[in-house]
């Protein structure tokens, strides 16, 4: 089975590649653009973007394997990636993973049964002078502490039953 975006996401893709002098340096758009239409970019979808910038999937995929933001596999609703790093560690983020599996019952790499949340920890979100970091969906928190993940878990949980 091979998959496609519609026709005015492929329309806005050719957009998108006119703004570089190369077709490969839309890599990253074409590739978040992918994620948003379907939810993670496993082979297939390596395979249709590699297509739509005439590249070896080979490269998409180091480029997808690369990156925290690309996600490989499908993931709960929302996913939450907490830095285990060097500095976020000596931060506090090991009191952190140990709340998280308290509070939602997950490691991680695991889902919670109702598909809401995934955890992941990662090497390094890019913020270490805020120690500890962590990203819900798109946005970043830093200086977490036990109560302050509380009340994004519970923001992101308001949204997310509405
Ligand atoms: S070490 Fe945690 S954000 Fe860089």
């Amino acid at each position: 089975m091979s998959v496609r975006m519609s026709d005015e996401d492929e329309k806005k893709i050719t957009e998108l590649i006119g703004h570089y002098p190369q077709k490969r340096a839309a890599i990253g758009d074409v590739l978040y653009m992918a994620q948003q239409n379907f939810g993670h970019l496993g082979p297939e979808v390596e395979l249709y973007v590699a297509g739509l910038l005439d590249l070896p999937v080979t490269y998409v995929h180091q480029v997808v394997s690369f990156y925290n933001m690309y996600l490989q596999n499908p993931v709960g609703r929302n996913l939450i990636m907490l830095c285990d790093n060097v500095s976020c560690t000596l931060c506090g983020a090991s009191g952190l993973v140990e709340h998280l599996a308290k509070k939602l019952g997950i490691g991680p790499g695991e889902t919670t049964k109702d598909d809401k949340f995934t955890l992941w920890t990662v090497e390094c979100l890019g913020a270490c002078e805020l120690a500890p970091c962590v990203m819900i969906g798109e946005k970043l928190y830093g200086r977490m502490t036990p109560e302050k993940l509380d009340e994004a878990l519970d923001a992101v949980e308001q949204t997310d039953d509405a």
